[in-house]
């Protein structure tokens, strides 16, 4: 995906051992599609060398405001006014002060100042010690930058270089670019709260045994990540599936459809927008074994009774804030053929505005797929793209259909 094609970034090190993350994060950078001016502060060139970034990034490092390459002899201007945004990663504790009191003593620090304040965001990824970032004086700084308009990104926890173990570590290069990338989406969904179920559900059999089906869970958890993308504070309510939480998602893992059941109950009042994409599994064995049911050595085989689980989507559907219109309901239809007639008939039987149809057996497990979306306008086709991107044009749909 070129998720940062035609942006060109500035990205700013200055002084932490972290600068050897800004290297992997400025190689994600490039691959995103993204143009890449590196500026070091004296402090973050003790740590990496200006080489390591100028080959990974493809362009010359500046790091003194005296440099005579620029015509104009100005790389605080040309540089902060070339840049879609400013990003410092490491952004240590002394470099932070020094933003917040509009000092601008080496070059990166002036274009952080000189940028023109409307159109360059300052986004910054804080790294330092646990008692550094703790500390009230960096707390008063994070708040005041914050209220100055920064981007203060969060910390990661754990193991520090340093040994100890707490917050302050700074975001790992695949989390920085997935914040970057969300930063210049349009944010359809701010302010809104958005309850999404994904992948399969899991019934048991017994303690070891259990049914389940091929849902791998991609297209909802794109669909969290693009609603997150979009502003919106995001629910997911996921089956079991092996797949990594989209950042800023708050995440309940579930096994079967009663638990799936629950969480979403446990949610749908404070919901904007409800999208139910898991594939909840129809029906569930009527009675789970407490202990692992045994071959007796006769050849026979265990009766298996089943029962139909509830329908989520359809429940969630017919309570009185979605009839109201204050809850809008999403419904996902599988299907192997006539997708049109199948999704306009189960819309009916869901009883929601709006329905996806796919055909199953094209998208299992893929990274790929067409989506068909009926309302009561009609039906619209979103041709086959890589589920990101489809997630992201099912999430501008639904803002639309929100006003
Ligand atoms: N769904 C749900 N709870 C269920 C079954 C389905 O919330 N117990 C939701 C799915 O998440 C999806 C939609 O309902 O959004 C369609 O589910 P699907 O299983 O395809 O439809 P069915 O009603 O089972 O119809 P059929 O088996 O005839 O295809």
């Amino acid at each position: 995906m070129s998720d940062l094609a035609g942006k060109h970034i500035v990205l700013g090190l200055s002084g932490g051992v972290a600068c050897y993350k800004a290297a992997e994060f400025c190689r994600a950078l490039i691959k995103a599609g993204a143009t890449v001016q590196v500026v070091m502060t004296e402090a973050a060139e003790h740590f990496i060398t200006p080489v390591t970034m100028q080959a990974l990034s493809g362009r010359p490092v500046y790091s003194s405001q005296w440099d005579a390459r620029e015509g104009n002899n100005m790389p605080h201007i040309n540089l902060s006014r070339e840049a879609d945004a400013i990003v410092i990663a490491p952004a240590s504790a002394d470099f932070m002060a020094k933003l917040l009191h509009g000092r601008a003593d080496d070059l990166l620090s002036l274009l952080c100042l000189a940028r023109p304040i409307e159109r360059v965001p300052l986004i910054v990824a804080p790294a330092m010690n646990r008692e550094m970032y703790a500390h009230p004086a960096t707390q008063r700084n994070l708040a005041q930058l914050r209220a100055d308009g920064t981007v203060v990104l969060g910390v990661g926890s754990g193991d520090q270089a340093c040994g100890e173990t707490g917050d302050g570590r700074m975001l790992e290069p695949h989390e920085l670019l997935d914040e970057l990338i969300a930063h210049f989406q349009p944010k359809r969904l701010a302010g809104r709260h958005v309850l999404i179920t994904a992948g399969p559900t899991f019934e048991a059999i017994d303690p070891v045994r259990g049914i389940t089906n091929r849902s791998s869970g991609k297209m909802g958890f794109a669909i969290a990540r693009a609603a997150r993308e979009a502003g919106a504070q995001v629910t997911l309510v996921a089956g079991p599936v092996a797949l990594p939480t989209p950042r800023g998602v708050q995440r309940v893992d579930v096994q079967s459809a009663l638990d799936m059941q629950r969480a979403v109950q446990a949610s749908a009042d404070a919901a904007d927008v409800f999208i139910a994409a898991a594939a909840v599994a129809d029906w569930r064995p009527a009675t789970e074994a407490g202990q692992k049911i045994k071959k007796d050595g006769s050849g026979a085989v265990p009766a298996l009774a089943f029962v139909e689980n509830p329908d989520i989507l359809a429940s969630v559907a017919a309570s009185a804030r979605a009839q109201s219109g204050a809850l809008y309901c999403v419904g996902f239809a599988a299907e192997s053929h006539d997708l049109l007639a199948h999704a306009q008939a189960k819309r009916a039987r869901k009883g929601v505005p709006l329905l996806v149809g796919n055909i199953g057996p094209d998208t299992f497990g893929l990274d790929h797929n067409a989506l068909l979306l009926v309302d009561a306008q009609g039906a619209r086709e979103l041709p086959r793209a890589d589920k990101h991107s489809l997630a992201r044009a099912l999430v501008a749909e639904i803002a639309q259909r929100l006003g």
